[in-house]
C-alpha cells in the first residue's frame, strides 16, 4: 500500500540546515495498521506528511497504492489526496461550525460517491448526541471523537494519524484508542500512527518503526499482550508505574 524507498529531505535555515529524513525505506501492506514511533524531532510528523504528499522529499520515490506519488501533478494528487483520512493532535476543528458540519466538511470539498453519513459517523464515535454542539462546548476527547468522525465519513482507503492522543489525558487515551482500534476493523483501511506515546502503539499497531534523527533504526514486530498497560485502570497502572522497580 505504501512504499518509500531512500526519502531524503532536508530543510534549510539560514544559518543551518537539518537532515529531517535520511535514507528512509519503508513498505506498509494494505489493511495494515503501522505505527512510527520515536521522540520528538525524530521526523516522524515529516515522514507522515511525505504519504499524503504534504512534503515532498528531495531525492526518493514515494508509491501510495501503486501510485507514485512524486510524478503526479497538482490536479491528479488532490485526486490522491483525498482517499487519505487525517487525525491530528490538535483535531483542527472549526470553533465557528457544529459537530455536524465539522464532519461533513470534506463532502462539501469533493465527491465521495461512498461516503457515510454524518449521523453513521457520529453514531460510530459514539457522539450523536452532540450533532448540533460546537466544539468549544466538548472535551478534548469527544473533540477528537469529531476529528476522527471527519476522517472517516469519506471512507478513506488509508488513514493517517498524528499523535492522535498526544493532546489528552490517560483515560481519554484509552477511549480514543478504542474507537481507533474500532474504525481500523470496521472500515478495513491501512492505518499509520504516528506517536511518541508506547502504549498507544502496542494498542493499536502489529508493526512499527522506530525513528531517531532523521533516520529508521529498526522496524519491529510489537509483542501483544492479553491486557495492555493502556487498558488497565489507572490507580492500578499508578502503582505498576509508580511503586514497582
Ligand atoms: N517546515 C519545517 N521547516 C524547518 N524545519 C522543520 C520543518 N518541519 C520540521 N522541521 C524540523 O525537522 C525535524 C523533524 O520534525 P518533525 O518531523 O516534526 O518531528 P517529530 O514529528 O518526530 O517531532 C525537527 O528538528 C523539526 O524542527
Ligand atoms: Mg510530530
Amino acid at each position: 500500500m505504501i512504499r518509500l524507498q531512500n526519502i531524503e529531505k532536508t530543510f534549510y535555515g539560514k544559518e543551518t540546515n537539518l537532515l529531517a529524513l535520511n535514507q528512509i525505506s519503508l513498505n506498509v501492506e494494505k489493511g495494515e495498521a503501522f505505527g512510527i514511533i520515536g521522540e520528538s524531532g525524530a521526523g516522524k510528523s515529516t515522514l507522515l506528511r511525505m504519504i499524503n504528499a504534504l512534503e515532498k522529499p528531495d531525492s526518493g520515490m514515494v508509491m501510495v497504492d501503486n501510485v507514485r506519488l512524486t510524478e503526479l501533478n497538482r490536479k491528479e494528487l488532490r485526486l490522491q489526496q483525498k482517499q487519505i483520512g487525517m487525525v491530528f493532535q490538535q483535531f483542527n476543528l472549526l470553533n465557528n461550525k457544529t459537530v455536524a458540519e465539522n464532519v461533513r466538511l470534506p463532502l462539501t470539498l469533493h465527491d465521495y460517491p461512498n461516503c457515510l453519513t454524518v449521523d453513521d459517523v457520529l453514531e460510530f464515535v459514539g457522539l450523536e448526541d452532540k450533532k448540533f454542539s460546537y466544539p468549544g462546548e466538548l472535551s478534548g476527547g469527544q473533540k477528537q471523537r469529531v476529528g476522527i468522525a471527519r476522517a472517516l465519513i469519506t471512507r478513506p482507503k488509508l488513514l493517517l494519524c498524528d499523535e492522535p492522543t498526544s493532546a489528552l489525558d490517560q483515560n481519554t487515551t484509552e477511549e480514543i484508542v478504542e474507537v481507533l482500534r474500532k474504525a481500523h476493523e470496521e472500515f478495513k483501511m491501512t492505518s499509520v500512527v504516528v506517536t511518541h506515546e508506547l502504549p498507544v502503539i502496542k494498542s493499536l499497531c502489529k508493526r512499527a518503526a522506530l525513528m531517531e534523527a532523521g533516520e529508521i533504526k529498526d522496524i519491529i514486530t510489537i509483542k501483544q499482550s492479553d491486557k495492555s498497560i493502556i487498558q488497565k485502570p489507572y490507580l492500578e497502572r499508578a502503582i505498576e508505574v509508580l511503586a514497582h522497580d
